[in-house]
């Protein structure tokens, strides 16, 4: 079997994820046959450097004998069993270790399978505990400019991203939105820091004047990633978490893409001391190797459904695939290399040598920003700083098509060039990645088509 003839296979019968699927009469898609590592293998036997991690997902490498193995043992003992009257060792022990890892306040685990079904269950529990709590009003979600929460309708709605959002808009939900602090439209010699608090009064405004109709604020902590990995400083979500306490208003945390040490800690939100009244997980929960996501809260919430069953206060929503026990087997095991690896402390490394070898990548006179916080790092490409390229000028994606030639798996998002690795790559990697962003991006912007 070749590349070809996947592709040939593929092509009759699948339908891909956020694809025009019109592109690939000109736009080879990879069938990938293996990975090992930060490496992805084609069925031709070209490698590439997973330099985003297969959608943020993976932290410690594809086909990690650690993950394999814990999977396969649980495979052996017990594959699934609903969790509806149910339970098992695998989520007992993840739910204990999430609440012992997470902001004190979050001491109950309710489980989904992917990220968008979680912002669904949060969204769903904290508009139910309003009611339950005798306010059957507040059924509004206040959100930030540029945010990303998935897909389904309930996390479209919360979500702020034209370009999947516009199409879908009649079937929305009401919510508001706020100017994100994005650092990126600070004024010359203003920190991130003093943005963040300017822009914060229009927050502050919005809750003030519709609290008693908002069940939630939800916000993407430090980094909205998909909206092209825009960074804000943590001193906005300080001020956050004291307006909705101010106000009484919940906060959810949606921290399905930054969270498990992306950004430099294990959440976000331990950089801004605070705690969220759900936070969200997803993504990096099972390093990359199955679906599963976590809505953690506190038990003040909990305690509002707990009830006779006649008054019908119960949080009935539910998956088939809660708490799937292989997913939990893993997750604690992604838990354990944490520990057992110092994987933090390491990072911190890892992110300096990604500062080191990325920072002259953004000399080009085309780089318009260079960000990073963390494990993130982001070049966005544009011709002056008011002016990002035409989106249909598709920059980023010529530097996809150049790294593909590289041994490198780059996917930019618009004009922004991004490195999110798993966190096992290594120096000479990284080092490769920056030579091929370099070099893409030279490609990318040399003329003005
Ligand atoms: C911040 C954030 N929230 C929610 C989601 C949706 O997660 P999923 O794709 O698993 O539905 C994503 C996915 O990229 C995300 O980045």
């Amino acid at each position: 079997m070749n590349n070809e003839e996947m592709k040939a296979r593929d092509l009759s019968v699948l339908w891909h994820p956020c694809t025009q699927m019109k592109d690939h009469e000109w736009l080879p898609m990879v069938p990938m046959k293996s990975g090992r590592g930060v490496w992805l293998e084609d069925f031709d036997g070209n490698q590439y450097i997973d330099a985003v991690s297969s959608w943020w997902v993976n932290l410690f490498g594809h086909a990690n004998p650690r993950l394999s193995k814990a999977l396969s043992d649980q495979a052996h003992q017990l594959e699934h069993a609903m969790l509806a009257g149910f339970s098992h060792q695998p989520v007992i022990e993840l739910s204990e270790r999430l609440v012992s890892v997470t902001p004190k306040s979050l001491t109950r685990c309710f489980y989904a399978d992917n990220g968008s079904s979680g912002i669904e269950a949060a969204m769903k529990m904290s508009y139910h505990y309003w009611l339950n709590r005798g306010q059957p009003h507040r059924s509004l979600f206040i959100t930030l400019s540029g945010s990303y929460h998935g897909e389904t309708l309930g996390a479209l709605a919360v979500g702020n991203v034209a370009l999947y959002r516009d199409t879908y808009q009649p079937l929305l939900i009401e919510t508001l939105t706020v100017t994100a602090p994005d650092a990126f439209n600070r004024e010359e010699g203003e920190s991130p820091a003093d943005y963040a608090r300017r822009c914060f009064p229009e927050m502050e405004r919005t809750i003030a004047e519709n609290a008693k109709r908002t069940a939630a604020v939800i916000v993407e902590p430090l980094v909205q990633c998909a909206n092209g990995m825009r960074m804000y400083d943590p001193v906005y979500l300080s001020l956050l978490r004291e307006a909705c306490d101010r106000h009484g208003v919940h906060l959810i945390a949606d921290e399905i893409a930054v969270g498990f040490g992306r950004t430099g800690t294990l959440f976000a939100c331990e950089q801004a001391n605070i705690c969220p009244d759900f936070l969200v997980l997803s993504k990096g929960i099972t390093a990359g190797y199955l679906p599963l996501s976590v809505v953690m809260t506190s038990d003040e919430i909990y305690q509002a459904f707990y009830d006779d069953y006649e008054n019908l206060s119960a949080f009935l929503h539910s998956h088939s695939y809660t708490g799937n026990a292989l997913a939990c087997a893993v997750a604690l095991e992604t838990l354990n290399i944490f520990r057992d690896d110092d994987i933090i402390e390491q990072n911190l490394k890892k992110a300096q040598k990604l500062h080191e070898a990325f920072s002259p990548v953004a000399e080009h006179s085309n780089v318009i920003d260079f960000r990073q916080t963390g494990m993130i790092v982001a070049l966005e490409l544009g011709e002056g700083r008011q002016q990002p390229y035409p989106w249909q000028q598709r920059r980023g994606l010529r530097v996809y098509q150049h790294a593909l030639t590289r041994q490198s798996l780059l996917r930019p998002l618009g004009n922004v060039v991004y490195i999110m690795p798993p966190y096992v790559i290594n120096d000479d990697e990284i080092e490769h990645l920056a030579t091929v962003a370099s070099e893409g991006i030279d490609i990318a912007t040399r003329d003005n088509d």
